[in-house]
């Protein structure tokens, strides 16, 4: 049976993220407590997750939630608490790396210890809640409105994500979708932005996985 194919605002990004999760929870347990260039990596690779992870939940609550609950009031209560959760999730892991990256070397490995089992708690809870994102509210948001309307509810998100957020979204993104669908969404970027901006943001992308690349060949 052939079903029709509606649009999917979550799927992409939830890749991405996924992806990333999983990649940051293997760096933390990989560190070495010792070296100061690692620690320092893990350091700034975490704080950039979270700022990305920090950026779609602020453009879900900012512009899905606002419409889905303009059209069906309470739908997204319950995702809303999960991001309430996220928001001290990110309080506390963000009150780890600090000490983490102030340590010396000899104190590091109880800070990093505890780093790993919170963020692993983190994964946890994320990939719960974006299951419960695309398995509840995706069929609300496809009932409620258009492909149109959820095409210009996520172009309204992508047009107001600054393009050191975009580099971290699409690194994320890239390497967790089947190239056809990577390559139709950069086709799709490409159509819509001037084309020195596509192309100092795919080389900064390029930049972000050499760099990624170097770093694990020199561990
Ligand atoms: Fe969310
Ligand atoms: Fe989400």
């Amino acid at each position: 049976m052939i079903t029709e194919r509606r649009h999917d605002p979550y799927g992409a990004v939830h890749k991405g993220i996924r992806a990333a999760h999983m990649r940051c929870l293997v760096a933390i347990g990989a560190a070495d407590a010792a070296s100061d260039a690692q620690i320092a990596r893990l350091v700034a690779e975490i704080n950039e997750h979270l700022a990305m992870c920090g950026t779609h939940l602020e453009d879900e609550n900012a512009v899905l939630h606002v419409a889905l609950d303009a059209r069906r009031p309470g739908a997204t209560a319950h995702a809303a608490e999960d991001h309430d959760d996220h928001l001290a999730s990110f309080a506390e892991l963000k009150a780890l790396l600090s000490p983490l990256a102030a340590a010396a070397p000899g104190n590091r490995a109880p800070v990093l210890a505890a780093l790993y089992r919170r963020f692993g708690r983190f994964v946890a809870d994320d990939l719960l809640h974006m299951e419960h994102e695309e398995h509840v509210l995706l069929p609300d948001l496809q009932a409620a409105f258009t492909d149109e309307e959820l095409r210009e509810l996520e172009g309204r998100i992508v047009a107001t994500i600054p393009p050191e957020h975009m580099v971290l979204f699409l690194d994320a993104m890239l390497e967790a979708m089947p190239k056809a669908d990577g390559t139709a969404m950069l086709d799709a970027m490409r159509a819509g932005m001037p084309p020195a901006a596509y192309a100092a943001l795919m080389q900064a992308v390029e930049d972000r996985r050499r760099g990624r690349t170097s770093m694990a060949h020199a561990a």
